[in-house]
């Protein structure tokens, strides 16, 4: 299947696995795909660590990385605050934190009884880095490695990384949720634009892949465009390459995989989930983000319940939160699975079984190349 974007990083099949383990992007790289890995949750020695390991199983077949660094952070980046040490950068970050807020998310896990696990501090730090300073460091361990693509949401590439990109010949893409992010990304000299709908998982807008796909594709003027959102199986791949995409862009999918690192609670919660069972919620990152919908949204929406704090705040007054309701869901605890939450997307109402990540990307592929034959019939009836 030859297409603009197969052409731009060299891969069989127009088909991105992201994902943050680094066993699903192999898979799916070796599968014919394109493997991305999401580095958002990494420190650097950690990103290190999982991309030496995925060179070492791909054998110099292409594979990209992924990064989150947001244009608007509480600080104000660029405002001199983001480059400070580390640990004073999390010191005045958590000072800004509401007592009210603490006490809420105190007062809810208190109510559902779940237990204390040992801290990780440097989560807050991995929150604090979501800055355009603070991916440097990631950006310096993924150039060290051969990756064939540089990817960023949720804003224009970080300063220099087009530049860097270039010379090192690695494509440069951005996830776009609306046509006039699109063209702040081309302006910006971004190789792939990644047409993200509202259907997704994580991060994401409010405009459906259907409408956003054929508008992002006109504005492209060439450039290749995938398509995101919404898109778990062949007939879905089918449409997205009839939109105009030069291929397509797979999240939540890989969540049922056996190679996705997610614990087995939220899994099985995911095999239950229906199509209507999501919901786009500031209450994780501080940005709106597609989730699996739980009781801990419920709290969230419940009346005198705090606003939601601005990213990097509100995922460092829910970090610790979040490492207890997963901790005590793997275990059974029957108040953490009421809460028991993660990023997915409207697909996640047709996760039939857990499969290896490599037969995914071989089905969606199969089906539809046999989708693409059926229609062509189509077309001849006419
Ligand atoms: C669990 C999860 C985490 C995600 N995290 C990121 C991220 O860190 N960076 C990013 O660019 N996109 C992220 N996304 C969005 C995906 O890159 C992709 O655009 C989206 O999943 C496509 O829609 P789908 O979920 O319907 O497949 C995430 C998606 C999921 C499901």
């Amino acid at each position: 299947m030859r297409t603009a974007f197969t052409d731009l990083v060299g891969v069989r099949y127009p088909i991105v696995g992201f994902n943050r383990s680094p066993g699903v992007v192999a898979a799916v790289t070796n599968a014919g795909g394109f493997g991305v890995l999401g580095a958002s949750a990494y420190t650097p020695a950690e990103l290190d660590a999982q991309l030496t390991w995925i060179d070492e199983q791909t054998g110099g077949q292409p594979y990209g990385v992924d990064l989150l660094v947001p244009e608007k952070f509480a600080t104000g980046a660029g405002s001199g605050e983001t480059s400070r040490a580390p640990g004073n950068l999390v010191a005045s970050l958590r000072a800004q934190i509401p007592d009210g807020h603490l006490a809420f998310v105190r007062d809810l896990l208190d109510r559902y009884g779940i237990p204390d696990v040992p801290g990780h501090p440097e989560y807050d730090e991995i929150a604090a880095s979501l800055n355009p300073d603070g991916a440097a460091p990631l950006l310096d361990v993924a150039f060290r490695h051969p990756i064939a693509l540089i990817a960023n949401a949720l804003g224009p590439p970080p300063p220099g990384l087009v530049d860097r990109a270039r010379q090192q010949g690695v494509a440069v893409a951005a996830l776009v949720g609306q046509p006039k992010h699109a063209l702040r990304q081309i302006e910006a000299g971004v190789d792939l634009l990644i047409a993200q709908g509202t259907e997704a998982g994580g991060h994401t807008g409010t405009i459906a892949t259907m409408v956003l796909t054929p508008e992002i594709v006109d504005i492209a003027a060439g450039r290749p465009v995938l398509a995101a959102g919404g898109i778990a199986s062949g007939r879905q791949m089918a449409a997205a390459l009839a939109l105009g995409a030069a291929g397509v862009w797979c999240g939540s999918v890989w969540l049922s995989s056996e190679e996705d690192v997610a614990n087995q609670a939220i899994k099985a919660k995911f095999l239950q989930a229906t199509s209507s069972d999501t919901v786009r919620s500031p209450t994780r990152t501080g940005k709106p983000a597609r989730q699996l919908r739980s009781a801990w949204h419920e709290e969230w929406e419940r009346p005198g319940s705090p606003a939601p704090l601005p990213m990097p705040l509100q995922p460092m007054l829910v970090n610790e939160a979040w490492q207890r309701i997963d901790a005590a869901a793997r275990a059974g605890h029957e108040g953490a699975l009421r809460l028991e939450s993660f990023f997915v997307g409207q697909v996640v109402g047709s996760f039939g079984q857990i499969r290896p990540a490599g037969e995914i990307t071989r089905q969606i592929v199969a089906e539809c190349e046999q989708t693409i034959r059926d229609l062509a019939k189509l077309g001849e009836s006419s």
